[in-house]
């Protein structure tokens, strides 16, 4: 079995990411998830099969279920069996979806329900992450009594910084920014609900926002997937949360178990992957996908 790394199709490229290549036809976005993976900032060289297929599913189904809170700038999210792109079937099947490309907030709208990543980090420097104050004491990876609220700017080579509330204020305005950050808010309850029925802990998350042409705020890009999200299982958060330890992340575990083990600096080219980590990362993005949405990929 094999991944799909680099799309190449005949259309405008608007973007390649770490892990999706976009292009752009008509005012739309054909959004395609390769089977690329990056750690530690890195985009590795061995390809997870499947892997975009899942991630883009993923997405697709928390628009769908997320559509009554929020618009979202879904067109079709299966555009291979559109006429225009039926061609490339057997390229972007499951792995694409076509969107309205909308004028973008350059901020990343973050919601933690917990103390971790970048967060812990401010934390133990100063009691407080984008400028909310924290109670002293809080240990790693604990619950926030309620979700906070943690924008930060959108910056191109992707040193994002925190931001404030004021600060998003100035650079979005006072209605936009309140809207952004209690749709963000709202929208992280509901998902973390339901994942939490089904075992899964989101830890965090990211979104970003667009606006159309009427002024609609809409929600784009990806969402509640594992590279836009920190994924814990439920049981394994207990088990390490009261040993001050962090749960694995529940697709990458394998990946960065090997990578730390390995002699990677990780200040240079990543090494390929072993096939048997390959099989088990696959493995992994397939039961996320299986225990979040209740089917089969
Ligand atoms: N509906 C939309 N309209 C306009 N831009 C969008 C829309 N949906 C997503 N985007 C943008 O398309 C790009 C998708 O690229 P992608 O997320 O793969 O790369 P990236 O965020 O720059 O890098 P990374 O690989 O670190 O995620 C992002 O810049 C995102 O803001
Ligand atoms: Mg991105």
């Amino acid at each position: 079995m094999e991944g799909i790394g680099n799309i190449d199709l005949p259309l405008k490229l608007f973007k390649r990411g770490k892990v999706r290549d976009v292009f752009e036809k008509d005012n739309q976005l054909l959004i395609v998830s390769t089977d690329r993976i990056s750690a530690y900032d890195y985009v590795l060289p061995s390809l997870i099969p499947d892997k975009g297929k899942v991630l883009n599913q993923l997405a697709a189904f928390w628009f769908k279920y997320t559509k009554n809170l929020i618009p979202n700038h879904i067109v079709c999210d299966e555009p291979e069996q559109l006429e225009e792109f039926k061609s490339f079937a057997p390229i972007i099947e499951k792995r694409a979806i076509l969107t309205r490309k909308l004028e973008t907030y350059p901020i990343e709208a973050i919601v933690r329900g917990y103390l971790a990543g970048s967060g812990w980090k401010t934390y133990q420097k100063s009691n407080e992450i984008c400028g909310i104050k924290l109670p002293a004491g809080l240990a790693f990876a604990d619950q926030f009594p309620e979700p906070l609220f943690t924008p930060t700017t959108k910056a191109e080579d992707g040193h994002d910084e925190n931001l404030t509330f004021e600060q998003m204020v100035n650079i979005v305005g006072k209605t936009d920014a309140e809207k952004i950050r209690d749709l963000s808010i709202t929208l992280y309850k509901k998902a973390r609900e339901y994942a939490y029925e089904k075992g899964v802990i989101i830890a965090d998350t990211k979104f970003e926002f667009g606006k159309d042409e009427n002024g609609n705020i809409i929600l784009i890009d990806e969402i509640f997937t594992p590279d836009s999200s920190r994924f814990w299982k439920v049981d394994e958060y207990v088990h390490w949360h009261s040993r001050g330890k962090e749960p694995p992340a529940f697709d990458k575990q394998f990946v960065r178990n090997y990578l730390s083990q390995s002699s990677w600096d990780k200040n240079s080219p990543p090494p390929q992957l072993p096939n048997d980590i390959i099989a088990k990362t696959r493995e992994k993005y397939l039961e996320i996908y299986e225990i979040l949405t209740g089917s089969q990929l």
